[in-house]
């Protein structure tokens, strides 16, 4: 069966997908965004038939199509993530079809129904839900268009190529390593001190989520277990924390809801969150439960999103993981080449990635804890943002 009858089939099949919900906690999740605000896919059609290649490598040629299917736009870093990638591929001769899911499952699903449908070369996924794309994955092996997944380990699939992305697991280390550095908490720990901290993690239906958390505790919870750190919730589990499609409005309702019921006569020393957004989520229920720059907490965060870098000199967030996302373009781009025209992909990791059906090999990009006193080195001096963006 090749691309024509595929489409076919494609044109007249519904997906049924299942969203994984937050496991624990009884806490009312805020739903995700309405599914409305789709970029639309102007799916060019009629790139010829291109011939058969053996092992999943199409035929080499000057450049070929290929569909990058993003989460969202909800956020800056994935907006930075497609322009990144779009701009390399067509500066290397690819016809890019960019498409953003809003965070909507079967919006995703039909994006990439379309551009297998458009004869694509080669697709470069980010999820929204990772699990959710089984059965698309398999029309696109079917197909025979190579399939590489962007930051997001896309789950329970054979048709995946290569995986580019960051250490995850060192993400959440860098997170909890810098609690640990700022609060002194071994100092801590001896003097027989405590810190009050409450946990917001990421989407359930994201591997990197669990491996955030997991790097977090594997800093964070010996401390937990001395009482060195106290979580007056009690919510340190990852299906306690974890909040559906990353939504900052869960994060703020959550917060609220800690500082309305657990904070009233001591105060919240350390948010950990998992995210930028959930910092801004975090930010705003602080501010309406009246803390002030005299005891606002350690608030942690994760992309180095311009807000967060903003609101990281204003005092307001604490950190941030800075991500680099046009290294990791850089490398998605070699696999591209890889896939389509026989190259060699650069990879620094094949035994961690295992989705439950294979170990995909990756390469992982290296994650940097930023704070006020290497802002102006790792994001200025870098080039990723100007003096004048952060208004220096
Ligand atoms: C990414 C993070 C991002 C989060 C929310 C994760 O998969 O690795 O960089 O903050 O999604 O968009």
């Amino acid at each position: 069966m090749k691309r024509k009858v595929l489409s076919t089939i494609l044109a007249v099949s519904m997906v049924a997908t299942m969203v994984v919900g937050c496991g624990g906690g009884g806490d009312t999740q805020a739903d995700a965004p309405a599914a409305d605000a789709g970029t639309e896919a102007p799916a060019e059609g009629g790139d010829a038939a291109q011939a058969e290649a053996p092992s999943g490598v199409a035929a080499d040629k000057e450049g070929g199509k290929v569909g990058v299917a993003m989460p969202t736009q909800s956020s800056e870093r994935w907006i930075k993530d497609g322009g990144n990638m779009k701009e390399k591929l067509e500066a290397m001769g690819y016809e890019v079809d960019l498409q953003y899911a809003e965070d909507d499952v079967q919006m995703q699903v039909s994006q990439i129904e379309n551009m297998i449908a458009a004869d694509a070369d080669c697709l470069v996924i980010a999820a929204v839900d990772s699990g959710a794309l089984t059965t698309v994955e398999a029309q696109a092996k079917e197909a025979g268009i190579p399939i590489i997944a962007y930051d997001r380990l896309l789950m329970d699939t054979d048709a995946v190529s290569y995986y580019a992305s960051f250490d995850n697991e060192g993400v959440g280390t860098a997170i909890g390593e810098y609690i640990k550095t700022a609060k002194d908490l071994d100092a801590a720990q001896a003097a027989g001190e405590s810190y009050t901290i409450e946990f917001f993690m990421g989407s359930p239906d994201d591997n990197n989520a669990v491996l955030l958390h997991k790097g977090v505790m594997d800093v964070l919870q010996p401390y937990l277990d001395d009482g060195t750190l106290v979580c007056k919730t009690g919510r340190t589990a990852f299906e306690d924390t974890c909040i559906l499609r990353w939504s900052q409005e869960t994060a703020q309702q959550w917060c609220e809801n800690y500082l309305t019921g657990y904070y009233a006569d001591e105060d919240l020393d350390i948010a950990c969150t998992a995210f930028d957004g959930f910092a801004y989520g975090v930010k705003a229920a602080l501010q309406g439960a009246g803390y002030t720059a005299e005891n606002w907490p350690l608030v942690t965060g994760q992309d180095a999103e311009l807000m967060a870098c903003k609101n990281i000199l204003d005092g307001t967030q604490t950190s941030s993981i800075f991500k680099d996302t046009g290294l990791l373009a850089d490398k998605c781009v070699t696999m591209v080449e890889a896939v389509l025209k026989g190259a060699e992909p650069e990879i620094n990791d094949t035994t961690t990635y295992n989705n439950n059906v294979v170990v995909v090999p990756s390469y992982l990009c290296t994650p940097v804890a930023v704070d006020k006193d290497n802002l102006q080195e790792v994001v200025v001096d870098s080039g990723y943002y100007t003096a004048a963006d952060l208004g220096l």
